[in-house]
């Protein structure tokens, strides 16, 4: 267990420090972990062992984007979908996590990470749900990486669950129908007060949103590998990221607008500096 936060170091830090200059950090990350299965057919072991290696993976995912300041890293760890895998695989899955919820989260709360959870927690066995319920109470003022963990979750269930929500709400008059908008939904969503990923990346090189994050995902900027969850490190994190940032994000808009909407936005910082400075 280590006693502190974990620093970049050489050539690594060369390349986060590039990374940082070169544009924007995304300021959430979510990620399709796919392809522990694969991976380990691969090499003629068992499906266990990809999901071994994924674990070191999430380790180092979490570890560097802390040390990039990333704001929020949601991980698909285990969808709604999951639970129709066969029994064996499930329960291993579910003993994986409870192992990796108490390995790692001492070392989680040494680095200032603050844990969530999204999905249907009381699908999980008990003794995960204990342990996680637990790990977020411990982490709950960190001020570092929100590490959120979609768990039993589905992008159809969030939305459902919220629709649920809003019924109630409209029927006992709390909420009027009219009210209903945007912002509104995203409030009755697992993800409220999170904002929407700005980078998807999805692994093992399947088109495929599989019903992660639906109403979230609507502008985020995605990035699939070939590689498989076990081999994506942290070099190919930074290539996700300088894709990224390669990238112009209109949201619907004309590229001219986007321009003169980023100069409007410098324009007024510029203006809120000098005035803090004149005090004018
Ligand atoms: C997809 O690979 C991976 C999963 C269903 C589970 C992901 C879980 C972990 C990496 C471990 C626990 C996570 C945390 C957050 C500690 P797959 O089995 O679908 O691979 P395949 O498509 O090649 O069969």
């Amino acid at each position: 267990m280590s006693k502190g936060p974990v620093h970049a170091t050489g050539q690594d830090k060369k390349l986060q420090e590039q990374l940082r200059h070169s544009g924007e950090i995304p300021q959430h990350i979510a990620i399709i972990m796919d392809g522990n299965g694969r991976w380990a057919q691969k090499r003629s072991l068992p499906r266990v062992a990809g999901h071994h290696e994924g674990v070191n993976t999430v380790r180092d995912i979490v570890e560097v984007c802390g040390q990039l300041s990333v704001k929020y890293l949601t991980l698909y760890a285990f969808s709604t979908e999951n639970w129709k895998r066969p029994k064996d695989e499930v329960s291993m899955l579910m003993r994986l996590l409870l192992k990796a919820l108490r390995d790692e989260r001492d070392r989680l709360h040494n680095n200032n990470v603050k844990l969530k959870s999204i999905g249907d927690i009381s699908a999980l066995p008990q003794d995960v749900q204990d342990e996680l319920l637990d790990a977020m109470e411990l982490m709950k003022h960190n001020t570092g990486l929100t590490l959120v963990l979609a768990l039993s979750y589905s992008g159809r269930w969030d939305i459902t669950d919220a629709v649920k929500k809003i019924s109630y709400d409209v029927h006992h008059g709390k909420i009027k129908p009219d009210h209903i908008n945007d912002e509104l939904i995203s409030q009755y969503l697992s993800t409220k007060d999170i904002p929407d990923p700005d980078l998807l990346i999805r692994t093992s090189g399947e088109l495929r949103i599989s019903n992660f994050l639906l109403w979230q995902l609507a502008y985020s900027e995605m990035y699939i590998t070939d590689l498989c969850w076990p081999e994506f490190r942290r070099r190919s994190l930074y290539e996700a990221i300088a894709s990224f940032q390669g990238r112009e994000r209109r949201y619907g808009m004309v590229s001219e607008q986007v321009k003169s909407k980023r100069k409007d936005a410098a324009t007024t910082y510029v203006e809120k500096f000098l005035r803090s400075v004149t005090g004018t």
